[in-house]
């Protein structure tokens, strides 16, 4: 599969997993976590989450899904910015870390931009990183200007990626944000790589992937992983789906596709306001 290399050096597949709605998806929780161990086990081993969602309850859930395997799984969390100050993030932090079953994040994110003061957030990052808790830290929901920000305060430097939204119909930041990252080395993390479901009835997206004998889901991770310097975190909560999504990985879209996508969503001819969730 192919591979995204962060700054901290480290390589991590650049197809990975979300779990957003993960506690009340309609499968089950049962399900979910099967299908969390299946995509594991078929190399999409970045495991996304937050202790946001389900307050906690879907960081449960990854960490059943990852015991016994921790050292396979490269691990995301992100913490609230109203815990990014330096008391409630070391809290926050060991909330997780409880919940997840683990002694380290692999990566941890502020989750949206807030009020805490970035250098105090950057300051506790680097901290949890001294004493292992966390290995490496970033930033999510971030438009150009302020991952500038983050980029030019003390520690903003040791950020290995922005999280954002970014799918074939959100192509804002391939105006600013994309290319800013690409000059520096950074990854960034595409979420809701599929448009929570909506991108899945595209009738170009259905042509295309009749060509290759694919779905439309495959499509749409197929094009985000033609995209040098991505990686997308799909949820799927059921084990069908984590399936279907693992085989997007081996799809190779040719010129002709490339150029259909472009006309059906056009890369864009300004900048645009970051869109988030
Ligand atoms: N940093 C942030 O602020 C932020 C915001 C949003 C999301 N995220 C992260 O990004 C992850 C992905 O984004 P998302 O959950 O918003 O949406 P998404 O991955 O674009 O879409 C998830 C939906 O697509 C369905 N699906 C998955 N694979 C499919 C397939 N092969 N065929 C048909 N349907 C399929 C899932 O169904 P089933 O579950 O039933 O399989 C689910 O309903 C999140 O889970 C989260 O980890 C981060």
């Amino acid at each position: 599969m192919k591979s995204v290399e962060l700054p901290s050096a480290k390589r991590v597949p650049a197809l990975g997993q979300g779990t957003w709605q993960m506690e009340e998806g309609g499968a089950g929780r049962r399900e979910a976590i099967e299908a969390l161990r299946l995509g594991i086990d078929l190399g999409m081993t970045v495991v996304d989450t937050a202790e946001m969602y389900g307050e906690g309850a879907v960081e449960e859930i990854v960490g059943e899904a990852i015991a016994g395997r921790r050292d396979q799984v490269f691990l995301v969390s992100k913490c609230y910015p109203r815990n990014a100050s330096r008391k409630r993030m070391v809290e926050a932090c060991a909330r997780s870390l409880r919940r997840l079953g683990t002694d380290r994040i692999d990566l941890y994110l502020l989750h949206w931009p807030g009020s805490v003061p970035i250098e105090e957030t950057l300051d506790t990052f680097m901290r949890l990183k001294d004493e292992g808790k966390i290995l490496d830290y970033g930033i999510s929901n971030f438009d150009a200007r302020g991952i500038q920000r983050v980029w030019s305060a003390p520690g903003g430097g040791g950020i290995v990626t922005d999280q954002v939204l970014y799918n074939l119909s959100e192509r804002g930041i391939e105006w600013d944000l994309l290319p800013w990252c690409r000059k520096r080395g950074l990854p960034l993390m595409a979420y809701t790589p599929l448009g929570q479901g909506a991108l899945l009835r595209d009738p170009a997206l259905a042509r295309i992937g009749r060509r290759h004998g694919a779905m439309p889901a495959q499509v749409a991770l197929a094009w985000l992983l033609s995209r040098d310097g991505v990686l997308a975190i799909p949820k799927a909560g059921r084990v069908a789906h984590v399936r279907e999504n693992r085989r997007a990985a081996d799809i190779v879209l040719d010129a002709q596709d490339l150029a259909e996508l472009d006309a059906a969503f056009p890369s864009p001819d300004g900048p645009s306001p970051l869109a988030i969730l």
